[in-house]
């Protein structure tokens, strides 16, 4: 860290401060200012955080200028086309790629970790059928914290690491025991001859009256899609997993807070509302009408898997998928898969339009995953349940860097109030 300062003066009383600037191994300066009121009197105010760090983290980095993304330091293009999920976790857990020796020690551990407890499936029998899968995560991951009381400990690195091996192994267990409940079919053990990915389409699609065999192309499509979607520094949800985790709260809540996060359509819940807006437009003859209807601001309408507020060029991840997009779909012999038709002209119209030029509004990651995982026959309701079991591995990783710095203190940002100034209590009788 620098030694550089800044000076701000306040212009109506002349009172100034000196503020430390910090520099990071790479990107803009950033002002330190935990001083500022106790030098100024005065709080910042930065709705959305738009301009605001919360923290330091040496997990993963984004251009949003010119469209890079680093886990870890390597560009997310090279893991996507060279890595399996577990190494990028691995990866991202303790910031070194692993050795051979390493992977397989940790794809064990992950392994003999994917069972869940037979009493929490009574969990899921609290649920309605028909219950959104995701609101069944919030639930079942939640429950979790009342489990494992030999490895609670936050304040032990060795701890928190087995609730980091548990989240990962586990999610895609629970995540296909949702879906089960959902269609009312009996929840598939996991399988310990399977790697992740092809257990997880495993646990989804067989039945006790039959063997799935998972389709390699499948599990090479979600292997691509969980290494894109496993970490995306101080998002949304990553964010209140690490602002529950700041008041020391169990891992296990902390991630269902996370989950609960990731649902809403503005952030991992795009990707299904992505195919629930292609539905609705239905036809490519109806695709300036709904860009007319993104446009108004006195309609709600948004193009779903559009925009973002980091990447102001393209989405790295959305350029690889999209490649990726088109080589499963034709691959599984469904090139006129019409949805995909439909996204493309309603991407072509959009990329040249104005509107969407102006305010650098570019197709993101998930304009383009709901389509793959739909080729893949994973319902819709499935689709942000997908991303929650990858971007565990990043809620998990930042929970751990968070833990562990001696910096950590409880998030609590400030706010301006704006209700009434101070007033006498009246007596219901004079109300
Ligand atoms: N359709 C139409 N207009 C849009 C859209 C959109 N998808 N996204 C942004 N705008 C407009 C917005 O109305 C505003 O216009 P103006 O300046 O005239 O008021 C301008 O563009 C800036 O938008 P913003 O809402 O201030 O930007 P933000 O950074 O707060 O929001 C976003 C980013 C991703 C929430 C937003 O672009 C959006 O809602 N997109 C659709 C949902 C989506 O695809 N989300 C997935 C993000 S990628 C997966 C993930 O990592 O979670």
């Amino acid at each position: 860290m620098s030694e550089k300062t800044i000076t701000l003066t306040n212009n109506s009383d002349g009172r100034t401060v000196d503020l430390p600037l910090y520099k990071g191994t790479i990107g803009p300066e950033v002002m330190d200012i935990g001083k500022l009121y106790s030098g100024m009197g005065i709080f910042t105010y930065d709705p959305g955080f738009i301009a605001t760090g919360s923290c330091r983290s040496s997990i993963t980095y984004i251009d949003g200028d010119k469209g890079n993304l680093w886990y870890r330091g390597y560009p997310i293009e090279q893991l996507a086309e060279r890595a399996k999920f577990l190494e990028v976790a691995y990866l991202l857990l303790y910031g070194e790629l692993p050795s051979l020796d390493q992977l397989s020690e940790f794809e064990r551990i992950i392994r003999y970790h994917s069972m869940i407890n037979e009493t929490l499936k009574n969990f899921f029998d609290g649920f309605h059928f028909n219950a959104h899968p995701m609101a069944v995560m919030v639930g079942v991951v939640g429950s979790l914290s009342a489990f494992y009381h030999d490895s609670l400990d936050i304040n032990n690195p060795r701890h928190r690491e087995i609730s980091a091996h548990r989240m990962i192994a586990k999610m895609p267990t629970i995540a296909a025991a949702s879906y089960k409940h959902n269609v009312g079919e009996p929840f598939i053990y996991p399988r310990n001859d399977l790697d992740y990915c092809a257990n997880f389409l495993h646990m989804m699609f067989a039945t006790p009256c039959e063997e799935y065999v998972p389709d390699p192309l499948a599990v090479k499509a979600v292997n691509l899609l969980f290494i894109l979607h496993a970490d995306h520094e101080q998002n949304a949800s990553t964010s209140t997993v690490r602002l529950a985790g700041s008041s020391q709260a169990n891992p296990f809540a902390c991630l269902a807070s996370g989950i609960a996060s990731l649902w809403g359509p503005a952030h991992g819940g795009a990707n299904e509302a992505v195919l629930d807006m292609l539905r609705e437009i239905g036809d490519v003859s109806n695709v300036d009408k709904y860009i007319a209807k993104a446009k108004d601001k006195n309609d709600p309408f948004r193009l779903m898997g559009f925009g973002h507020r980091v990447y102001k060029n393209h989405d790295p991840r959305a350029t690889i998928i999209r490649k990726v997009c088109h080589e499963i779909l034709e691959s599984m012999a469904d090139t006129d898969n019409p949805m995909f038709e439909l996204a493309l002209r309603l991407e072509e119209v959009a990329l040249e339009d104005e509107y969407f030029v102006e305010r650098k509004l570019y197709p993101n990651v998930d304009f383009y995953s709901g389509i793959i995982y739909r080729a893949l026959n994973i319902p819709n309701s499935m689709f942000t349940v997908m991303f929650a079991i990858a971007r565990t591995v990043g809620w998990m990783a930042h929970w751990m860097e968070m833990m562990s710095d001696p910096q950590q203190r409880i998030g609590r940002p400030r706010q301006i109030y704006t209700g009434h100034d101070r007033r006498d209590y009246v007596g219901i009788e004079r109300r």
